[in-house]
């Protein structure tokens, strides 16, 4: 099979259709065919607002691309890998509908910032729409915490009972994970709000444009200083695949604990059935594969992160083909991040903590170990000597079988001469809870003010563009 090639004059011989193909884009980067027909409608008014175009050839061109970007849109119009790019395809079918004028419309541009510009528009449209699913995703975990701001639950160390929590507690620990993932995307946007077309191939123009025309009517904050580095440099995709990999691993844990809360060895949590699928085999089974599947696209975006960096780190100034690969990490990352933050939050807001299973578990593991030591040292005791004490207390009950507030006052002096004249009370979770009130501890008045401070930040706190 021929393929008949682009490049016109310069070339004698057609391109090898392994090749052709090889080498083609168009597969993946038509997913932003809107946002490079958006470009070139910005692109070709500036054009003529500089006298390089006339006002009937822009208006012809602009009609050209709408009815392109429509004829898309509904499926009438595909292309297959012989157009190369979103870029070279758009552009041939252009000058096949309008003719010559359609020839114009390249003028002053290059397919290295168109590129750079289409990619830009894409991840500003994906990070304000993350940015307000993370938001809505925030506002669940507030509501759950709040609902069970006074449940009681184990906390863990190396995954061993360690302290008295509340649910409440637990979940504001994600609110605050997943805020500073919010902070973090907002900050990269105005990194990545820069204009940057009219760089051209790597070294701007001759001709008399306009970059900051386009940069407003694109609604871009900023203009890239240089056309070179405008061209060359992808951390505006490694900036977002990095924010989307760490949001993506909060993600991850916070599915870890579902899976194991929804055990039948913890059983503390039920995911609702829509979250969950069937063995087709085992009739009784009920998995929480979402959960588990959310746990697994951390790793897809963990292994974007790594294909981007390594993409880039050999390459010299300034452009060159090898960026092409950004695309699909660009993609495949956003639709992850963005799926997995909605699934979850709904997933969230749907399911159920088992409260009667959660407090049979209180019982175990000596929870409130650390405020005996502590009520020691209320009572004059240095904290080292009183946590030994307790240590003594803990082996004492293991050996009898019983639980730190059942040793009885009179024994206590007997267990250690120094543990005379002290009084062990209040021990119940609930006590231990709500004396844990420092700042950001876990007793019930001060996640109220977590969540308050919470609740603020996602009022108050605008989406990045405004
Ligand atoms: N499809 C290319 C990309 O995604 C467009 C730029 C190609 N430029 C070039 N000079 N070959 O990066």
């Amino acid at each position: 099979m021929k393929n008949k090639n682009l490049w016109g004059s310069r070339f004698e011989k057609e391109m090898d259709t392994l090749v052709a193909e090889f080498n083609a884009s168009i597969g993946f980067d038509i997913e932003f065919f809107r946002q490079d027909i958006r470009g070139s409608i910005a692109h070709v008014t500036m054009l003529a607002a500089q006298n390089i175009v006339t006002e009937k050839e822009r208006d012809l061109i602009i009609s050209g691309l709408e009815n392109i970007r429509d004829r898309i849109e509904n499926g009438e119009l595909t292309f297959t890998y012989k157009s190369e790019d979103i870029h070279m395809a758009v552009e041939g079918e252009l000058i096949k509908n309008i003719g010559d004028v359609g020839r114009k419309l390249h003028t002053a541009r290059s397919r290295n910032d168109q590129a750079v510009t289409d990619t830009k528009l894409f991840l500003k449209d994906k990070s304000e729409e993350i940015y307000e699913l993370l938001r809505e995703f925030e506002y669940n975990i507030l509501n759950k915490a709040e609902e069970n701001i006074d449940r009681i639950m184990p906390g863990f160390t190396h995954f061993q009972h360690a302290q008295p929590v509340t649910i409440g507690f637990h979940l504001m620990s994600y609110f605050q994970q997943f805020r500073r993932d919010m902070e973090r995307l907002k900050d990269y946007y105005k990194r990545l709000d820069y204009n940057s077309l009219g760089a051209c191939a790597l070294a701007g123009t001759t001709l008399s444009i306009d970059r900051h025309l386009t940069a407003e009517l694109l609604n871009f904050s900023n203009v890239t200083e240089n056309a070179m580095d405008t061209v060359s440099d992808r951390d505006y995709v490694m900036e977002f695949v990095s924010f989307a990999a760490m949001c993506m691993v909060h993600l991850s844990r916070f599915s870890e604990e579902f899976i194991i809360w929804n055990s039948q060895e913890f059983a503390f949590l039920d995911i609702d059935d829509s979250y969950c699928t069937g063995s087709s085999i085992m009739p009784q089974k009920k998995n929480p594969d979402i959960a588990e599947l959310i746990r697994g696209k951390a790793g897809r975006a963990i292994g974007n992160l790594m294909t981007i960096l390594t993409v880039v780190k050999g390459t010299p100034m300034s452009f060159n083909k090898d960026f092409q690969e950004d695309k699909e990490v660009v993609f495949d990352t956003v639709r992850t991040v963005r799926d997995s933050v909605e699934i979850f939050s709904n997933m969230l807001k749907h399911s159920h903590f088992r409260y009667d299973n959660i407090e049979r578990q209180m019982d175990k593991g000596f929870l409130n170990a650390t405020d005996v030591a502590e009520s020691l040292v209320q009572q004059g005791i240095p904290f080292r000597t009183a946590h030994e004490l307790v240590g003594v207390l803990v082996k004492y009950c293991e050996n009898n079988g019983l639980k730190l507030e059942e040793i009885k006052q009179e024994d206590l002096s007997n267990i250690d001469h120094r543990l005379k004249n002290i009084e062990l009370k209040d021990l119940d979770n609930y006590s231990c809870i709500m004396r844990r009130n420092s700042f950001g501890g876990t007793s019930p008045v001060e996640v109220q003010r977590q969540i308050n401070a919470g609740r603020e930040f996602l009022e108050t706190e605008f989406a990045m563009n405004c």
